[in-house]
């Protein structure tokens, strides 16, 4: 574990940057430090690595405070990655990821299959390997850099604004990609970020950092949406923060109702069964669903998938979060949200009242939780 113990960092001229942190920051999970510009994160993830030294306070790592390691092993113990990747524009993206291991003493050709087998992990197509940085997309670069800092196989991953240079689709992907590799390797990140909406993806736990480095809050996102411990954080969060904490709540309880579900090869029998719902939800021979219609206008045998309506974003029961339900129910022209299978199959239709219902049932299990354990 890192602890950071009363920590405060005032430079030189006299700027305070982090005022009296204290942070226990959680063995192989993702904490993320977010806040507006300014606010200390970098001072407080330098100091981790010792890049900045603190004013006062001291950080422990398994206990031990940092200062009594050399500082070259301690970093070495600690991947890097920041903002446009800091890539060595001289070298090729291969002898780039294979840096560290090659100044640790690893053969040149043992260095270069370990850097192979990292750009497949960081999902980067290997046919890259003998070109330069400036030769490859913003968000191909940050995958470098996310592969460079694992060369060493650190426990500790250092990460401030990694995705910050990036388009908004690129950056979900590399999101996407990093709580992937983090599922297989299990590092203890240290996430910097100044987008809310990043942090509460990632984090495992989130400390909200206000100007002058102080700690307004340090919690798991869910309960950070829940439970704003002042006007702050609470305007930090944004104001759709209700729909936004649906993502920590499963859809997977959701009662689903299958009479609506209509093949479109069906007779005339399997269509009447399905007359009394407001509409049908007519699908394909696989079972995919291809769009709703009234039950009164299907006629066996000649349905006309051009007359359907839309059936708006399916979602994933047990995998998808209420969110994701409500979204294809307030989309979708019927006011009902499609459930699909893994396979894109459907398995049930469900109403914007039952996904409201859950939703108050999530809140109140919620409420009971926190009352129970507090
Ligand atoms: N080397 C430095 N000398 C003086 N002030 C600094 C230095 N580095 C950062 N600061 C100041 O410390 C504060 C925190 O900076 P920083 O940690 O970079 O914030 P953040 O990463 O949250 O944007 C800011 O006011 C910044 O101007
Ligand atoms: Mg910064």
């Amino acid at each position: 574990m890192i602890r950071i113990d009363s920590v405060s960092k005032r430079y030189p001229d006299g700027t305070v940057a982090v005022d009296r942190l204290s942070l226990d920051i959680p063995d192989r999970a993702i904490t993320v430090l977010v806040g507006p510009s300014g606010c200390g994160k970098t001072t407080t993830l330098r100091m981790i690595n010792r890049m900045v030294e603190p004013s006062e306070g001291r950080i422990l790592l398994d206990g031990e405070d940092i200062r009594d390691r050399p500082v070259n092993s301690l970093r070495r113990s600690m991947g890097y990655v920041i903002q446009n990747a800091g890539l060595f524009q001289h070298r090729t993206i291969i002898d780039n990821i294979a840096t560290v291991p090659r100044l640790l003493g690893t053969s040149k050709r043992t260095a270069r299959e370990q850097a192979a087998e990292l750009m497949e992990r960081v999902g980067l197509d290997t046919a890259l390997a003998r070109r330069y940085p400036y030769q490859l997309s913003g968000g191909q670069q940050q995958r470098v850099g996310v592969a460079r800092a694992l060369a060493a196989d650190p426990p500790v991953l250092l990460m401030d604004e990694p995705f910050s240079a990036v388009d908004p689709v690129v950056r979900k992907g590399l999101q996407d990609e990093l709580l992937r590799i983090q599922d297989e390797l299990g590092k203890t990140i240290v996430f910097v970020t100044h987008d809310i909406d990043e942090a509460v993806k990632l984090g495992t736990m989130v400390a909200v950092l206000r100007t002058g480095g102080h700690l307004a809050q340090f919690a798991p996102p869910a309960e950070l949406l829940s439970e704003p411990a002042d006007p702050f954080v609470e305007d930090f969060l944004g104001a759709d923060r209700g729909i936004r904490r649906l993502s920590f709540f499963a859809s997977g309880e959701l009662a689903l109702e299958t009479g609506p579900l209509v093949p479109i090869d069906a007779d005339a029998e399997r269509i009447a069964t399905a007359a009394s719902a407001p509409y049908v939800l007519v699908t394909d021979a696989d079972g995919a669903p291809l769009g709703w219609a009234e039950p009164d206008r299907l006629v066996a045998g000649s349905i006309d998938k051009d007359q359907l309506l839309s059936c708006g974003r399916p979602f994933r029961p047990g995998t998808d979060s209420l969110r994701t339900a409500l979204d294809g129910a307030v989309l979708s022209p019927t006011g009902w949200a499609v459930a699909v299978d893994g396979d894109g199959r459907a398995v049930g239709v469900v109403s914007q009242q039952t996904v409201g219902e859950a939703i108050r049932a999530a809140h109140d299990e919620h409420r009971t939780d926190a009352k129970a354990a507090g």
